[in-house]
């Protein structure tokens, strides 16, 4: 796999990534230090909302300083940075800490997760400026353990991770990102219809693991899904989009019910996701290739072919007011910016 770019000498590095939504999900993990899933999934990286972390060591500095949208974190959001420039210090064999300023564009709570473009960036941004330098491979491992999701940000288009397998040491070297061929004729478009943009409830953290522990319906998806990655690779190399959709939104479905067979149960989907529901079936009877997908929020996902995204941005707007949709295409892997001369 290629390099992102040199890693700079000056200690400082930008990147960018942008968020990804998953066609075929994530949900459970094996092991939760090492972050390895207990699924394979694929996803497609947006061409929206990019998120831009600049990483800059600060010798003599006693702790890590983190910027979120020009606000200082704190809590568990300082932790899990902190925590993940550790990973790359013990890595790097270097000791330095580091002033993290993240910037998302992300509108304000949209419900969109921003843990995956939010660690792949700081993934790449942190390697360069530790001097680690590592292919898109062993970037995917490495933003893997800030999220997930995030190992599959590294990469543009549409991407699969690898779940691992083996032991867990095997399984840690093996649970990594990779593009997904798709047929050139291929143009996806996912509309985006934000039914509520409030603070979610229950983190997905702690939403899967409570399905995992209690579900009995989640060994039952973890099987199917594994069929859903073999036949939705197929339809993405035939470019038939509308199987791809077909797939995307049975799988999501069923990663919901079997949340809601959890003790207690995990329920995220609220009355204005299945008014969502409703109008892309309309869609869909009105012979538009319409499919939704929908993950640790009420927010819903809708895959359609570009030149119909307008019109399903429309049929969507109706349901969820003007302001609430959004429109986006393929966007590109994660990268870093050249430096500021
Ligand atoms: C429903 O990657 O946010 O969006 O690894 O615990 O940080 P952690 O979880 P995260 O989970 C994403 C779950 C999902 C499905 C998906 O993106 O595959």
């Amino acid at each position: 796999m290629p390099r992102p770019q040199a890693p700079p000498a000056t200690g400082a590095a930008t990147a960018v990534a942008h968020p990804n939504i998953a066609l075929i999900k994530y949900w459970g993990k094996r092991d939760e230090e090492l972050v390895l899933p207990r699924t394979d999934s694929l996803s497609m990286t947006l061409g929206i909302f990019p998120t831009t972390t600049t990483v800059t060591l600060a010798p003599g500095a006693g702790h890590d300083t983190v910027t979120l949208n020009g606000h200082s974190a704190q809590g568990e959001a300082l932790r899990r940075v902190t925590t993940f420039l550790d990973l790359i210090r013990r890595q790097s064999g270097r000791s330095e800490h580091a002033v993290v300023d993240t910037v998302n564009t992300v509108p304000t709570g949209a419900g969109l997760a921003s843990s995956a473009s939010g660690f792949a960036a700081l993934a790449t941004a942190g390697a360069a400026a530790y001097q680690l330098d590592l292919d898109a491979t062993h970037l995917s491992r490495l933003a893997r353990r800030g999220s997930g999701s995030a190992s599959r940000s590294v990469f543009g288009g549409f991407a699969l991770w690898h779940a691992g397998t083996g032991t867990l040491t095997q399984a840690d070297l093996g649970s990594y990102a990779e593009p997904v061929p798709a047929a050139a004729g291929l143009d996806p478009a996912l509309v985006i219809a934000v039914v509520n943009a409030g603070a979610k409830a229950v983190s997905s953290r702690a939403a899967m693991r409570r399905t995992l522990d209690t579900s009995p319906l989640y060994e039952a998806w973890a099987a199917s899904s594994a069929g859903d990655l073999t036949q939705i690779r197929a339809a993405l190399l035939a470019g038939d989009l509308d199987t791809v959709g077909e797939i995307a939104e049975r799988n999501a479905l069923g990663m919901h019910a079997t949340m809601l067979a959890a003790r207690p149960a995990v329920r995220y989907l609220s009355p204005a996701t299945v008014t969502v529901l409703d109008r892309v079936l309309r869609l869909r009877q009105d012979g538009i290739s319409a499919h939704a997908t929908m993950d640790a929020g009420p927010n819903v996902k809708v895959l359609c072919h570009a030149a119909d995204a307008d019109q399903v941005a429309d049929a969507l707007r109706g349901a969820v007011g003007p302001g609430a949709v959004h429109i986006a295409r393929p966007g590109p892997g994660a990268h870093l910016l050249p430096a500021a001369t």
